[in-house]
This record gives structure tokens, sequence and C-alpha cells, in this order.
């Protein structure tokens, strides 16, 4: 409980006893700028549109792309402990667990190391199983998540090593975990989050490269060829932003629909659920994201001439079968929107809308795959009305269970 008097200094004591607590009052350095809508109608567009910016402002100092090197005090200070991993377990919520989600592919293709994904509300009420060896990272935009927080509390009480990629500078759970990486992404005020998600995968891709190459898992010219195509991802984002128009075209088509499914295989998984939770926290329209085979075992019962359904379909990965899905969808007279690689006239023939995104390796898609969900889901909620910003229901850090 904080006591707060006109002229007095605040007081704070606990509500079970009543004692003073002595608050740990850290200055947060905050741009007056950076918390304003600068000409944006939300600060989620705003945002939407700052990632080229916050993606070069996570690997700063770190991607050293003409020296061939990643730098990350946090990594190298700890690097045995992450070479002799056994498995990284990641603890997240949210928008958080999705990139928790890409970052299991990134671990496990570029480093070749075992990863669990879990929901922090799920992992601090299990027993889990945590060895000495396993690393836990625990991702989070606020740094307050309760559920993050406890998972962490959990994790070290078994004598685990937590690493923190967290947004918020000296948040509760950059304080709490026993090292980590910021995303420095800026202050996020939509309560969908945005650049969060872009700038988590950036700086975990940064971490599996780095140990990808230190355990033999990528030659030196594999990584770094790796290191320069991530310099250029913030080149395409910009690329994928200028669709913003067609993207509202799009979007004023779709904007009443009760239903959306969104699709996606391989790294475009969790583009996918996360594309759908993008959508249903700012619209209301109730969405789902499913790894596109596995839409014959159940949602394909959904499809009929009123169903939207988003497919990721980018050139890497499973392309072949994916197109087999939307050949599927097609054929149940589904509404195909599709996220293609530039210059695909395969799936451009098939699908309703196309939304075309550079060219880039497999495992930096998602930081472009995920931009235009992002624009779709925005104008779709301005169109029909919502509170982008401050959806209903919703806070932007979830400190309570
Ligand atoms: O601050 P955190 O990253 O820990 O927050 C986790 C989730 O509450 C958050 O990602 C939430 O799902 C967002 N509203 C998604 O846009």
């Amino acid at each position: 409980m904080a006591i707060i008097k006109l002229g007095e200094d605040i007081r704070i004591r606990k509500i079970q006893d009543n004692t003073e607590v002595v608050p740990d009052i850290q200055q947060l350095k905050l741009n007056l700028e950076q918390i304003e809508k600068g000409g944006y109608d939300h600060f989620m567009l705003k945002e939407i549109h700052e990632q080229p910016q916050s993606i070069v402002d996570a690997y700063r100092g770190r991607l050293l792309a003409s020296k061939g090197i990643i730098k990350m005090g946090s990594v190298d200070n700890n690097i045995s402990r992450f070479l002799n991993a056994n498995r990284i377990v990641i603890v997240a919520c949210g928008t958080s667990w999705h990139a928790g989600l890409v970052a299991e592919y990134l671990f496990e293709d570029l480093a070749r190391i075992p990863v669990e994904v879990e929901y922090a509300s799920e992992f601090r009420y299990r027993n889990p199983i945590i060895n000495t060896n396993d690393i836990v990272i625990a991702i989070s935009q606020s740094g307050e998540t309760a559920d993050t927080l406890a998972a962490i509390k959990l994790a070290k009480s078994k004598g685990a090593f937590v690493f923190g990629v967290c947004n918020v500078v000296g948040s509760s759970i950059a304080r709490e975990t026993d090292t980590g990486a910021y995303t420095h992404a800026g202050p996020e005020i939509g309560v969908a989050s945005t650049k969060a998600f872009t700038t988590q995968i950036t700086v975990l891709a940064l971490i599996a490269l780095k140990l990808g190459n230190l355990k033999g898992e990528l030659s030196n010219s594999k990584f770094n060829h790796y290191i320069q195509e991530l310099s250029l991802i913030p080149g395409k984002v910009e690329e994928v932003l200028k669709m913003d128009k067609e993207i509202e075209k799009i979007a004023a088509i779709y904007k009443d629909a009760p239903n959306c499914l969104y699709l996606g295989r391989g790294f475009n998984f969790p583009v996918a659920l996360e594309g759908a939770l993008k959508l249903k926290e700012i619209s209301y329209i109730h969405a789902e994201g499913y790894p596109a085979a596995e839409m014959k075992h159940g949602p394909i019962a959904l499809i009929d001439e009123h169903m939207p359904v988003v497919v990721i379909a980018t050139k890497k990965g499973h392309y072949d079968k994916v197109v087999s899905n939307i050949q599927e969808i097609k054929a149940r007279n589904g509404k195909i929107i599709a996220i293609i690689t530039k210059g695909d006239t395969i799936v451009r023939d098939i699908a309703d809308h196309v939304i075309e995104i550079p060219e880039t390796e497999e495992a930096f898609v998602p930081l472009l795959s995920t931009i235009p969900l992002q624009l779709l889901s925005y104008y779709i909620a301005v169109m029909r009305g919502c509170n982008v910003d401050q959806p209903r229901n919703l806070a932007k850090s979830v400190t309570v269970e």
C-alpha cells in the first residue's frame, strides 16, 4: 500500500502487517518524445512502424557485422554454462511465449540445443524437472508479469541458472534473473505487443547464432552469412511497412468476419499464433492459430466461404506442403489471405489476396512475416471502432494471477 500525501514523501507499508517498506527507487531513462504518439493515430501503429529502428537498437553493439562477431556480455560471461547446457527451458506468457516458440526453432536449428517452451503460468504450478545443466530463459516485455516472475523464482529455487530477456530496464524480472539481455525496444505503450516481439526474436537469434558458431554447428562462413542477413532485416521491415495501404484494403474486406484462422508451419507456426492473438485482443474477432498440417485434424471442418484464412506461405521451409494446404482451403471455398515471398506466382494464383515480403533466411522470416499480421489486426480493429491501444479487459502488465 502506498500512501501519498500532498507535500510529503510517499510512504509504503505492507497490507498484511502494516510494516514500513523502504522502496528501492530506480530512475528510468525515458525520453518524453519516445512515449508520445509522434503523429500516429495510435501508439500501436507508431510502435509497428518503429520496428526497423527497434530491431537495430536490439542488435546495436552486439551484432558487429563488419567484424563477423556477436558480442553479448551476459552470454560471454557465462559461456561455459551455455555451451554445456543439456537443454534450455523457456518460460513466458502471451506474445513473449510466442517469441519463445520462435526461439525453440532458432536454438534447435542453429545451435542444436534441445528446448522446451512453457507457459509460465503452467510451469509454476507443476513440479518441473530442472537439472543443474539446464538454462532457464524468461522472456517478458514488461518484466513485471506475475506468472513469469513466479516461474523464475521456482526455477531458481531448484538451482537453475536463469537468463532474462526483458524490455523494461530495472524491472522486477530483470532484477530477479541471474543475468540477461535487454531488448532495447523502447517504451511499448499499446497493450498489443508488437515491437517487443520482434526485438525479443532478434536478441534470441543473436544468442542462438553465437552458440551455434561456438559449438561448431554453424561454420564461420555460414555464421557470417547469417549475421549479414540479420543486419539487412531492418531495411526489409521498412519494405514490408510500405504495404500498409494494401493491407488496409484487405482489412476493409474482412472487418466484419466473426472468425479467422491463421496457419503457418515451422518458423511461421508461432507467427500464426501471434497473428491470431493480435486480431482477437484488439478487434474481438475470434481467431485461432494452427500449424498448417494440423488443419486436417479438425479445423478444416470450419472452412466455408465465410471463413478468412491467413496463411503464411513463404518460400523457405515446407513451402510445397503449405501450398497443398492452401489448395485444400480453396477447394472448400475458404477466403485466403497469403503472406508470400516476393515474386511467388504459385500462391498468388490461388490466393484471394497476397501480401509480399522480401526473401530472407528461414530463421529470420518471423521478423518479416509478423509485420503484415500486426497491420492487418490494427486496421481491422480501427475499422470496427475498437480501442486499439487499450482493449477491453486487458492490462499492459499482468501483475496478478
Ligand atoms: O510483459 P510480458 O511480455 O511478460 O507480457 C506477456 C503478455 O501479457 C503479453 O505479451 C500479452 O499477451 C500482450 N497483450 C500480447 O499482445
